[in-house]
């Protein structure tokens, strides 16, 4: 079957990209669907031309002590009775099946498990940039995930934008990092890339495969024809990142050798 590779850089490294040439959507538009399906309260903000903002919200105490608690989350879920486990020396604890069965639970955690954590980012966002979320319909029951990437893994997911998928074109992604290292494990992303024209993305359909794996969103190859390089941002702990649903992220490698890398993400929708 006939492949199409591409290469995109990352923390200074190159790595292949490969998809089947089958997969490859053909039926691009010539708009900046941020433009038109995004949602207009985010086109007001004054971080809407960067894509992205990092903002200061919790204290390094308050941060800690979300570890503790995602740390005890996932012991539970591994049934491990060490007292002193912690999320940062998760790969220790695991295999590559326990990590797969870990996954599919933390993949869709009840909200619950995090509404302080949730209502603190969403209290802040609202005081700061007066958004506001609403119950999105398009989606059965609103989730919290909880990303987990071991080092020397590839526990990775495709460069993409959520916002392809129309249930998330309205809504905010908000990344929050657990544990990992701070230095060059945040989330790859790629600046104002939300305003890139379709007709300059080469882009699969949903369901496609890179490398082997199958991936729900579409998987983007390149921009302009040229390989596609991303930023690592600099977030500290405590820190959270929010970007447009339409900004270009993911292939979010763990460049740490001996941290485990898991972060929160939620993606409500704005209520405009
Ligand atoms: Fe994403």
């Amino acid at each position: 079957m006939a492949k199409i590779n591409s290469y995109i850089k990352v923390n200074k490294k190159k790595f292949k990209i490969q998809v089947q040439k089958k997969d490859i959507n053909l039926k691009k538009k010539n708009c900046i669907l941020y433009n038109k399906y995004g949602s207009n309260l985010l086109k007001k903000i004054d971080w809407n031309k960067k894509g992205y903002s990092i903002e200061n919200i919790f204290t390094l105490p308050e941060h800690l002590n979300n570890q503790k608690k995602i740390s005890n989350c996932v012991k539970k879920i591994l049934k491990i009775k060490n007292r002193n486990f912690s999320i940062e020396n998760y790969h220790y604890c695991v295999n590559d099946a326990d990590h797969l069965r870990t996954i599919q639970k933390t993949r869709e955690l009840k909200i619950d498990v995090f509404q302080s954590i949730k209502d603190k980012i969403y209290s802040y966002l609202n005081d700061k940039y007066k958004i506001s979320f609403k119950k999105n319909k398009m989606i059965k029951k609103e989730i919290a995930l909880l990303r987990i990437h071991r080092p020397k893994k590839n526990d990775l997911n495709p460069p993409h934008r959520d916002g392809y998928l129309r249930c998330w074109s309205k809504s905010l992604n908000i990344w929050y990092m657990i544990s990992g290292s701070f230095k060059n494990s945040a989330l790859p992303i790629i600046p104002k890339s939300h305003l890139v024209n379709e007709k300059f993305i080469q882009v699969t359909r949903s369901n496609s495969k890179m490398n082997g794996t199958k991936y729900t969103v579409p998987i983007i190859l390149r921009i302009n024809n040229k390989n596609m390089s991303f930023k690592i941002p600099k977030i500290k702990p405590g820190q959270v990142l929010i970007f447009s649903p339409f900004l270009i992220h993911g292939f979010g490698k763990n460049f740490s050798a001996n941290k485990t890398r898991s972060s929160l993400e939620f993606r409500p929708e704005i209520n405009e």
